[in-house]
């Protein structure tokens, strides 16, 4: 019989639960990772992909978390562990839940360190360094923060400590309370940074750009990277919102739950792709700006708006927080795992994880400036880190997840759980988790490394 609580403790209602998960989704994939990755693969073509791979993978997927974590009650390697004891499985199956929490480990290294520049955006739009400022200008301000490591290191430590701070603190009175307020807030600056670029931006190109796809310029990385962004943006594949839906109430509805979820993530991610492009085509850019491209572009804007110092404040401080309630998903299967496994207390193994990240971290920060030289495949450390686990470990990990739901969970668990009956909607679920989800995330890797044409070699 499935348990009804989790030791670590409960989202007091369904609200909390979609402000979580949508915290946990919704963060610097959206702002800065999904207009940048838009940018490097060519526009239109991406985002539909991206979007294609949001509805067919992401959301079934992502009803499997929330469904497999309510579940199971525990830490995601637990969970896994437990369920297939219950399906008379092989133990095994808990890799699931150890490739996740390394995964999650590994991105939270960089994610802090991304998050870190927000922070210092913020001092910079606060001392009114963005007025009147141009693309050179700005261009000038964001070289000068990477480039310097010692500040690097102070906002992706201060950045750290904020995580470790909330997620000691726990389910309901640590994470739940930061995202009821900042969310909606986020949301509310997002519309009105749009609406001011569709009004003095080039909206016309940017729509261009980003709606009309041309798939002569798809490549086989530009499919895996946008199916590598749906995961990275849905937080799927790395047992982070397996581990929210565990504090989830077992009469809340997964389906319903998981397409607002779903909807308000894309919705963000778009908002920002306009908010971005027109300001980017208005002076005059390329799209192609690498991860610096919110950093270089929304200060030329804010710098020209009227009261742009507050709202440029306002931005940076909402994106800090957007990147910190996504943070804490990160944070937390490591630590839930610690204290069942470990007997730690919260705080202990809250404190104990955030080193660990912070300390790599380190070493992704210096990958920018001290050791820059150093490069693997053509990519500087953080660089790889983001492409390898956005691109290679969550597909895999969702992989997985799939595979588990659909094939060895059996069908009355899952029935149960989603509670969709045994109607089409059920049986639609079923479908994508059991085939289309698996095969599409197979295919796009196969085609990634050349596989198509191997095989033509081969066999010609
Ligand atoms: N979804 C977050 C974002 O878009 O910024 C990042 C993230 C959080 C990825 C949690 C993965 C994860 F498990």
């Amino acid at each position: 019989m499935a348990a009804t609580i989790s030791i670590h403790g409960m989202w007091t209602n369904r609200l909390a639960f979609i402000l979580a998960a949508t915290g946990s989704a919704v963060g610097l994939g959206n702002i800065w990772r999904f207009p940048y990755a838009a940018g490097e693969y060519g526009g239109g073509a991406f985002v539909l992909i991206y979007l294609l791979c949001v509805a067919a993978i992401g959301l079934p997927i992502m009803m499997a978390e929330i469904m497999l974590g309510r579940r199971g009650r525990r830490s995601p390697i637990n969970t896994m562990r437990a369920l297939a004891r219950e399906e008379g499985r092989h133990p095994a199956w808990q890799l699931i839940g150890w490739m996740g929490m390394v995964t999650g480990f590994l991105i939270l290294s960089f994610y802090s360190v991304i998050a870190g520049w927000t922070l210092a955006y913020v001092v910079h739009s606060a001392t009114g360094l963005f007025v009147d400022i141009d693309a050179a200008g700005a261009d000038g301000v964001f070289g000068a923060l990477v480039g310097n490591a010692e500040r690097l290191l102070f906002w992706h430590s201060i950045f750290m400590a904020l995580c470790v701070l909330v997620v000691a603190r726990g389910v309901a009175s640590g994470l739940e309370r930061a995202v009821r307020l900042l969310m909606p807030a986020l949301f509310v600056l997002l519309v009105l940074l749009v609406i001011y670029s569709l009004s003095t931006g080039n909206f016309a190109q940017a729509a261009d750009y980003l709606f009309t796809p041309d798939f002569g310029r798809l490549s086989a990385e530009a499919v895996l990277s946008a199916m590598g962004q749906a995961f990275f943006s849905l937080s799927l594949g790395m047992g982070a919102i397996m581990i929210y839906g565990s504090y989830l109430r077992s009469d809340a509805s997964i389906g319903s739950n998981s397409l607002i979820i779903a909807g308000m993530d894309s919705l963000v991610a778009i908002l920002a792709g306009l908010a971005i492009f027109p300001i980017l085509f208005a002076n005059g850019l390329q799209p192609e700006q690498g991860p610096g491209l919110v950093f270089k572009v929304l200060p030329i804007a804010f710098g020209k708006m009227p009261g742009g110092v507050v709202f440029s404040t306002l931005f940076f401080v909402l994106l800090m927080f957007a990147a910190w309630t996504s943070a804490i998903s990160l944070l937390e299967p490591m630590v839930a795992w610690l204290v069942e496994n470990l007997n730690f207390d919260r705080v202990r193994a809250a404190a104990l994880g955030g080193t660990a990240v912070w300390l790599l971290g380190v070493v992704c920060l210096l990958s920018l400036n001290k050791w820059s030289g150093i490069t693997l495949f053509g990519k500087g450390f953080l660089d790889l880190l983001d492409f390898l686990t956005a691109n290679i470990l969550l597909p895999l990990g969702g992989l997985l997840i799939a595979v588990f739901s659909g094939w060895v969970l059996s069908r009355t668990v899952s029935a149960d759980e989603l509670a969709l009956g045994e109607g089409p909607l059920y049986r639609l679920w079923r479908m994508l988790i059991r085939y289309v989800a698996p095969v599409a995330v197979a295919i796009i890797f196969a085609n990634s490394i050349g596989l198509p044409s191997l095989v033509m070699g081969w066999l010609g």
